[in-house]
């Protein structure tokens, strides 16, 4: 395992674990997933060297974090556990309540990283800092992070907290590569983190899904990538993948990690739904791609041009009915 090189009071792995697939409906991985696999998943990250483990308030309702606590057990003092605040009504007491609840299911007695899961369109960052300001104060949360921020906007959280706000957890893999716009020159001048979010795309860039053979849950059911149309149009990046993976005896997916990683400021949370998974994702972190890769990987990337948006809405309609 490699691991940032953030002045934290813990190590950052480059490769983290994502656990939106602990005990979330939507994931459709069930209860035998849930009640058994997640937490060998996690008892095996953590033989691995993987220290960031991230999760939600709303994952599963709150199961993800009480999966993720309870398989951590009395390892969860040497991680760095990162949980998120859905931040529907962030005022300060709220965002310090929440920030109780989300420890307590964790069964931890810090949060390592509490990040605000989006921005809220209406009530800025102000009482929300306000609250995890006193977070930290009392030594309840370690670090402050955003997720889904624009750049400005994490400035302004930065000022309102008088202090860094760590890390901004965005969507950021082959087929998404807008936080190069801004967000990922901020964090390597500013020393800041990007924690990349989605890096295999839901699985996409695993190249293990084709028109024929479509995922069925609910999260890749409503994510126009993979529409028939769109699996088409990815098999030459998938391709490019193939190749790259092939001259380092590793997979697509891994390559696809290498490649998110690439960025001294960059670690990924990719999910996991085997053990085998996570074993091969944490071994991307050791993947060093050449020059030439990253660039063939980043024209091929360009070169994809997926249907989304309103476009992407007949064919979503279409895929719902099963024509
Ligand atoms: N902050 C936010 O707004 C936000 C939003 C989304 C996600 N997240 C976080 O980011 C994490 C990761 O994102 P994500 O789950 O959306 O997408 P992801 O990590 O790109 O994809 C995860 C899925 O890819 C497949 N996969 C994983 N490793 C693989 C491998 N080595 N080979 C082949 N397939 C593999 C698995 O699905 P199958 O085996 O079923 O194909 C797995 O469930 C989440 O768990 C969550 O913690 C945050």
């Amino acid at each position: 395992m490699r691991y940032l090189a953030t002045d934290t009071a813990k190590r950052i792995s480059k490769i983290g674990l994502g656990t939106w697939q602990f005990g979330s409906r939507e994931w459709g991985y069930g209860d035998p997933y849930a009640g058994g696999e997640a937490r060998a998943i996690v008892r095996r990250a953590l033989d691995l060297g993987v220290t960031l483990f991230d999760t939600a308030e709303i994952y599963g309702f709150g199961r993800s974090e009480r999966i993720l606590g309870e398989a951590l057990g009395d390892d969860i003092e040497s991680v760095f556990l990162a949980t998120k605040i859905l931040p529907l009504l962030p005022f300060a007491p709220v965002v310090e309540q929440r920030a109780v609840a989300s420890a307590n299911r964790l069964g931890a007695r810090w949060l390592d990283l509490y990040q605000v899961h989006q921005p809220n369109p209406v009530i800025g960052d102000t009482t929300t800092m306000r609250g995890m300001h006193a977070l930290q104060r009392v030594g309840l949360v370690g670090e402050v992070g955003v997720s889904n921020y624009s750049l400005d906007r994490w400035r302004s959280a930065e000022a309102a907290l008088g202090g860094r706000v760590l890390s901004n957890q965005v969507r950021y893999s082959l087929v998404d590569r807008s936080p190069e716009r801004d967000l990922l020159p901020y964090a390597e001048a500013q020393e800041r983190v990007i924690i990349a979010y989605s890096p295999l795309a839901q699985g996409l860039l695993s190249g293990r899904y084709q028109a024929g053979t479509r995922p069925t849950n609910r999260v890749r059911g409503a994510n126009p990538l993979f529409l028939p149309e769109n699996l088409d149009r990815a098999g030459d990046l998938i391709g490019v993948l193939r190749e790259v993976a092939d001259a380092h005896a590793a997979t697509p997916a891994q390559i696809a990690l290498a490649w998110v990683i690439h960025s001294p400021a960059v670690t990924a949370i990719p999910g996991a739904s085997s053990v085998e998974q996570l074993e091969r994702n944490v071994a991307a972190a050791d993947i060093d791609l050449t020059g030439e890769e990253y660039q063939a990987l980043r024209a091929a990337a360009e070169n994809f041009q997926p249907v989304t948006g309103r476009a992407a809405l007949p064919a979503m309609a279409r895929a719902r009915l099963g024509r």
